[in-house]
C-alpha cells in the first residue's frame, strides 16, 4: 500500500526537497506550508496536496492532518521541518523575537507531534522525523536562543521515544550542519531591540561574516532530503542522523574536547581578528562555494 508522509515548511529548502524526494519515490505527500496560494510546483504533482499549516496555529495543524487523512486515508510519517534562526546578541532580542523562535521551532514541533500521535497510536505504527540541527548538540557564539530551541528539540525527542515506542511509534532526529537554503536569507531573524549598542564592536564583524559567508561550505538541501528519506526507510531504531562534514566534525569536537578547549577554539574562530582574515579570502571562498554547487 502507498505510504503517506506529512511534512511541515515545504515552501523552500529542506522541506521542499524532502517533499519532492518522497513524491518521486512513490509516496503520497502532504506538503504543508504557510501560504500554499504561492506554490506553483508541488501543487501540480500527482499524489501531492499542499494544505495550509502554520505550526504556531493549532487549528491549521488539525485541519491539515484531517485534509491529509481525507485525501490518502492514513499517515505513516510526519517530518517536523518548519523552522528558522534568530541570530545576534541575546540582550538585543525583543521578547517577541524570543517567543516566536520557541513558538515555531520547539512548541510548533511539539504541537504537530501531539496532534498526530493519536492516529499513530491507533494504528500501532508511525514515524516522527524531526529536523533539529548540529546546533542542538554543539554551541556557537551569537546563536543563544536558536541553540536553546534546538537543544530543547533534542531533549524532547530523546525522552519522547521511550513512551511511544511500545505503540510502534518511532522518533528520529536529523542533525544537518550548514545547508544552502533560505535559512541564511529570508529565514534569518536579526536582533531588533533598539538602543543596545554595547555588543557592536565584538559582534558586528562576526554577524557580517555570517551574512557574507554562511552557507559557503554548506550541504545541499537535497543531501538532507536524502538522509531523511533513508531515515524513513532504513527500518532500524537509530535515533540520530548527522548530515554534512561540518556537522560530523563539530559534533565530534564537542564530544571529545573538554568544555575549556572547545570554548577556546570557538573564541578563536569567531574572534574579530580571525573574522577579518576570513573576510579577506571571502571572495575566493564564495567562488569556491558557488563552483561547488
Ligand atoms: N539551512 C541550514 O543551515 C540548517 C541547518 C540545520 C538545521 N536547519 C533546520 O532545517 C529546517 C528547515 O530550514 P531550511 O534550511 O530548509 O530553511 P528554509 O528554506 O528557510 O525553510 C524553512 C521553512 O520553514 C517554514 N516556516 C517557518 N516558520 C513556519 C511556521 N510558523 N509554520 C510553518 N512553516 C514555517 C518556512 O515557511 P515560509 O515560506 O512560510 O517562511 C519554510 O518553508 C529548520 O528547522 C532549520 O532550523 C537548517
Amino acid at each position: 500500500m502507498t505510504r503517506t508522509v506529512l511534512i511541515t515548511g515545504c515552501s523552500s529548502g529542506i522541506g521542499r526537497e524532502s517533499a519532492l524526494r518522497f513524491q518521486r519515490e512513490g509516496w503520497n505527500v502532504i506538503a504543508s506550508m504557510r501560504t500554499p496560494a504561492d506554490e506553483k510546483e508541488l501543487v501540480n504533482l500527482s499524489n501531492v496536496i499542499c494544505p495550509a499549516l502554520d505550526v504556531t496555529q493549532e487549528t491549521t495543524i488539525r485541519d491539515a492532518i484531517a485534509e491529509g487523512l481525507h485525501a490518502f486515508g492514513n499517515i505513516d510519517a510526519v517530518i517536523n521541518n518548519a523552522g528558522y534562526g534568530l541570530i545576534g546578541p541575546f540582550e538585543a532580542f525583543t521578547a517577541d523575537q524570543i517567543n516566536r523562535q520557541f513558538q515555531t521551532d520547539v512548541l510548533g514541533l511539539m504541537a504537530v507531534t501531539r496532534e498526530i500521535l493519536p492516529h499513530f497510536r491507533q494504528r500501532r505504527s508511525g514515524l516522527v522525523i524531526n529536523v533539529a540541527s548540529f546546533a542542538g548538540r554543539s554551541i556557537f557564539p551569537l546563536y543563544s536562543v536558536y541553540h536553546a530551541s534546538k537543544w530543547a528539540v533534542e531533549g524532547f525527542c530523546d525522552s519522547l521515544q521511550y513512551e511511544v515506542s511500545s505503540y510502534g511509534i518511532q522518533i528520529k532526529i536529523i542533525e544537518p550542519g550548514l545547508v544552502k537554503t533560505e535559512f541564511w536569507g529570508r529565514s534569518t531573524d536579526r536582533e531588533n531591540r533598539t538602543g543596545i549598542k554595547a555588543y557592536d564592536k565584538e559582534a558586528r564583524p562576526v554577524l557580517d561574516l555570517i551574512d557574507n559567508a554562511a552557507g559557503l561550505f554548506a550541504t545541499k538541501p537535497e543531501d538532507v532530503a536524502d538522509t531523511i528519506w533513508n531515515a524513513a526507510n532504513d527500518g532500524n531504531n537509530r535515533l540520530r542522523y548527522v548530515v554534512g562534514v561540518d556537522a560530523h566534525t563539530t559534533l565530534l569536537a564537542r564530544k571529545v574536547l573538554t568544555d575549556k578547549l572547545y570554548r577556546g577554539i570557538m573564541k578563536t574562530v569567531f574572534s574579530p581578528s580571525s573574522v577579518s582574515m576570513l573576510q579577506k579570502f571571502s571572495g575566493k571562498l564564495q567562488k569556491m562555494g558557488n563552483d561547488a554547487f
